[in-house]
């Protein structure tokens, strides 16, 4: 096909190319133009086939696990792994671009979409982000980075406003794209809401920020029926609508003909749905299918395992070879995929791949696995009335485990979380199974984080499975057993309750949400303001221990420090490593630290290794209102290397004087 530019297209043509075709597709304006086919993600790919009759299927996929959990992994090869494995699910159906994956700030815990997203902290988030878009597109599938930008609640999402000052925008929410827009994702997605007062389909200051200032080259689209006014759109920088929008349509052609639309205007934009079609053309040339189903599958097994983070443990875990152990909960064997999963457009088709936690912990353990349902989502399968078997179970069995959690019913798109907790009987049953037995092991099954307050010292061990995806059961079997050490450690904290939250009476009110924080989210909340929390952001245990020494460090261009990093322990384990800053000394309001680096590390039993981190000058900077760009002050900072954001194992001070860098 001969490629088209836009001074090859007639007016109609560009009106008409901007608009998309159908749900899914770029248009082909009668057949001049190859069509790019776009389909959801983060999850996994949830391709719907729409056919004439208006009937619609959605094509079944591997089930990864939820954005929330691979952030918990704190992996970036398991990120880039996860890209390359979606990318092998969208050759085999014919997509071109994945659209995923999401990057927006966790301001609260109550937000339906929150297993969806990577973190409380732009720099975890941004950087897992990056990998994630890269192993799409390096395997020849395009990323859409979503949802630019502020969309961090999903009440009254289509109305709502974002009210946001400079300097928290550029700090913490708009951050996460700036560093994943480094991996050149072919398209990005506009949010719902308004961002101080301003649609995000029509924030001609947002789209600048993107192109000019992050170095985004690829097209802009726009929410699924996100845009109120075509023209406004196309004028802010807006290149396609989707889905296809009849009425918006005719209106811009109305609004062009009216001398409402420039040319330059409408050309700007065509021009970048052009470049996205051949873009996507040239990338298939790199398409080559790298992993079978069955190894996708495994891939999904490997992220969950990486993720699963064990918050507490007393001595009950891991299982010992013989030990008797009773299971309860739904959640240990679902029947359906919705109650591991969040919902909304991010849910794939899964109807076959469930696992069943009793019989795999039997394989593993060699003993005695009784197992009763129970409970499901919100209410009780069995008679809770008579005495249940699971509590019987529980008092004659060395461990019990109790699965609870949430799933598609209490965290979905569309709709917030009214609190935080557990629906009340499935507290209740992790109380009446602690009674029981002093070995009670809780595994959570959700995607935010939940309110443990009511039951978190009666247990002895708390396991996060997250939304572990498909093959998630037998990861948290393999953990369970101690066969692998846990490695996963928290994207975002888990607060004591909701009431104890940075956002906690400044949510939404309707129409506005007033993010009064500011720059206080998540743990840089927290920790500022000694606030205490069930578990803090980066906190994770193991099997194995390990020990922080030897740092050292250095300053020249960038500050470089090294320390070692020993397994103490008998078990091979994995350890993530967090390097925060801490402002000692400025003029400027500063959080109480945030995160700089972070890195995974697999050591085996009495393994010790040398870690190298470089920090550059961005560690040091803020966003300056005064002069309207970064700024790195002059000043004392204390670099913090940690194993959560409170657990600081080693620390030093540099200090910025004229700029230079010296390690006090
Ligand atoms: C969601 C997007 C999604 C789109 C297409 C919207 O409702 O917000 O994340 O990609 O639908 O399904």
């Amino acid at each position: 096909m001969k490629r088209l530019t836009v001074n090859g297209l007639s007016a109609e043509e560009k009106l008409r190319l901007i608009c998309s075709d159908g749900f899914w597709h770029t248009p082909s304006l009668g057949g001049k133009l190859p069509r790019v086919s776009v389909s959801d993600g983060p999850v996994g790919l949830r391709k719907e086939l729409r056919y004439e009759d208006g009937r619609v299927e959605t094509v079944p996929s591997v089930a990864y696990p939820a954005v929330q959990s691979l952030a918990n992994s704190w992996s970036r090869e398991g990120a880039r792994a996860m890209g390359e494995a979606l990318a092998d699910d969208c050759i085999e159906n014919e997509v071109d671009i994945l659209l995923a994956p999401g990057v927006n700030i966790k301001r609260c815990p109550l937000n339906g979409r929150n297993f969806e997203y990577f973190s409380e902290d732009p720099y975890l988030a941004g950087t897992l982000a990056y990998e994630y878009i890269d192993g799409l597109q390096q395997s020849g599938v395009g990323a859409c980075l979503k949802h630019y930008y502020c969309n961090n609640l999903e009440y009254n999402r289509f109305e709502q406003s974002s009210e946001v000052d400079e300097r928290t925008l550029r700090e913490i929410y708009l951050k996460p794209f700036e560093l994943a827009a480094k991996a050149k994702p072919v398209s990005v997605m506009c949010a719902y809401n308004r961002i101080n007062g301003v649609y995000a389909s029509e924030n001609k200051k947002g789209f600048r920020i993107l192109r000019e200032e992050f170095g985004f080259d690829g097209a802009i689209y726009s929410d699924w029926e996100a845009v109120r006014d075509r023209t406004a759109a196309c004028k802010a920088g807006l290149d396609i609508e989707f889905p296809f929008n009849q009425k918006n349509y005719e209106k811009l052609v109305a609004d062009y003909h009216a001398g409402l639309l420039s040319d330059e205007e409408l050309d700007a934009c065509a021009a970048r749905v052009l470049d996205l079609v051949y873009r996507v053309e040239e990338m298939k040339t790199k398409r080559q299918i790298k992993h079978t189903k069955e190894e996708r599958r495994a891939i999904a097994k490997k992220l969950a395992e990486e993720s699963i983070v064990l918050l507490k443990n007393e001595g009950a875990l891991p299982l010992q070879k013989g030990e008797s152990v009773s299971v309860c909960g739904e959640y240990a064997c679902p029947k359906r995929y919705s109650l591991f999963s969040g919902g909304g457009s991010s849910m794939v088709r899964n109807d076959e791949h469930f696992f069943d936690l009793p019989a795999l912990l039997r394989e593993r353990t060699g003993a005695e696995v009784r197992y009763d349902p129970a409970f499901g989502t919100q209410g009780i399968v069995s008679n809770w009335q008579k005495p249940h078997k699971a509590f019987h179970d529980a008092a004659v069995s060395e461990t019990a485990i109790v699965c609870v959690g949430t799933g598609s019913d209490i965290e979905y798109e569309g709709g917030d979380r009214a609190n935080m907790r557990l629906p009340g009987p499935q507290e209740e049953m992790i109380l009446e199974v602690a009674r029981r037995n002093e070995n009670t092991v809780v595994v959570i099954f959700a995607g935010s984080p939940i309110d443990m307050s009511a039951w978190k010292d009666e247990v002895s061990a708390i396991v996060w499975a997250g939304f572990c995806g498909e093959s998630g059961g037998e990861a948290l079997a393999d953990i369970l057993a101690g066969l692998v050490s846990p490695s996963g450690k928290l994207s975002e904290t888990m607060p004591l309750s909701l009431e104890l939250t940075p956002a906690y009476g400044s949510y939404c009110d309707a129409l506005v949400a007033r993010y009064e924080e500011g720059l206080d989210v998540g743990y840089r909340y927290y920790d500022t303001y000694n606030i205490p929390v069930a578990f803090p952001f980066g906190h994770g245990l193991s099997y194995a221990d390990f020990s922080y020494s030897a740092l050292k460090a250095q300053a020249g261009e960038k500050l470089s420090l090294s320390f070692s990093l020993e397994n103490t322990s008998d078990v091979s384990a994995k350890e993530v490593y967090e390097v925060y800053v801490h402002t000692v000394e400025n003029f400027v309001y500063r959080p109480e630290k945030e995160l700089k680096a972070y890195g995974k590390v697999t050591l085996g039993a009495h393994e010790k290794k040398e870690i190298e981190v470089e920090l550059d000058s961005s560690a040091f900077a803020y966003w300056s209102t005064a002069t309207d760009g970064w700024k790195v002050d002059d000043g004392v900072y204390e670099i913090m290397i940690g194993a959560s954001s409170r657990d600081i194992r080693l620390s030093f001070k540099v200090e910025i004087k004229a700029g230079k860098l010296t390690v006090l």
